[in-house]
């Protein structure tokens, strides 16, 4: 099934069409600016003229960095706080008019990897984080998804670990790999003392330069990069959405 994979980030909404059953992108992936404010209507505008500019009828899964159950957002931590309580499937189906399906950002990204990156196949406990303008998590077992984890919300030194260990972060405060990679190390060791994994995926843009700070990694669990980098979210989400219909 073709479905458009759309993934809401902070600065930027990508989205390609997608084979959801081989999560091979059909069209060139394209991205338009997160607009300012990120508020509901501007947001499901943009992602409306996603969807024009590919020519795209069908399907949309979308994948929204929030706490999302059954397509209602729950919370706003790196978004606009107007967006909670939102039923975005509603909103985009009267905007864009098609089946969509919405559901968290680093949950779409998990998916795809699952199924057709780099946990292919594993059974176990797997954690797939994704580094970006937050971190986001989610979590499997035996292939199944456990939604909505929030490990980007753990608290370090009293603040949100996304705060101090994000992809955002290490840009923002100009950080050294190795500074970064040491307080991404931080976050893994707090995790690790609340969750055993078996295997951790590491997603997010930056991690197409995991070769700089997986050094600074000292994981109990096996720590593999995203086979999809960045564009899990779009894979996933047009996975999701496949496996509604
Ligand atoms: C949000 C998560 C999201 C993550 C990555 C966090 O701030 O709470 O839901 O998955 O950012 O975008």
């Amino acid at each position: 099934m073709e479905v458009l994979g759309i993934d809401v980030g902070g600065s930027a909404i990508k989205g390609a069409v997608v084979d959801a059953d081989s999560g091979l992108l059909i069209s060139a992936p394209m991205q338009i600016k997160t607009p300012q404010p990120a508020i509901p209507t501007m947001v499901v505008r943009a992602i409306g003229e996603l969807k024009k500019q590919l020519a795209w009828q069908g399907a949309v899964g979308c994948g929204f960095p929030a706490i999302v159950e059954n397509g209602k957002v729950k919370t706003a931590a790196n978004i606009d706080s107007s967006w909670i309580g939102v039923d975005l499937p509603k909103m985009l189906q009267a905007e864009i008019a098609t089946t969509c399906k919405v559901v968290n950002d680093a949950d779409a990204a998990g998916i795809a990897e699952m199924q057709f990156g780099a946990g292919v196949g594993r059974m176990g406990t797997v954690l797939v984080l994704t580094l970006g303008t937050g971190i986001g998590s989610a979590l499997f077992s035996r292939g199944e998804l456990v939604p909505n984890l929030e490990l980007g919300h753990l608290q370090m030194d009293g603040a949100p670990a996304e705060h101090y260990a994000s992809a955002a972060v290490k840009n923002n405060e100009s950080l050294s790999w190795q500074e970064w990679g040491g307080r991404l190390d931080d976050f893994l060791a707090q995790v690790e003392r609340l969750l055993s994994a078996e295997l951790i995926i590491i997603g997010g843009g930056i991690s197409t330069e995991y070769e700089k700070f997986f050094p600074y990694l000292s994981t109990h669990a096996e720590l593999v990069p995203a086979r999809f980098y960045n564009q899990a979210g779009i894979v996933g989400a047009a996975i999701a959405v496949s496996a509604s219909n």
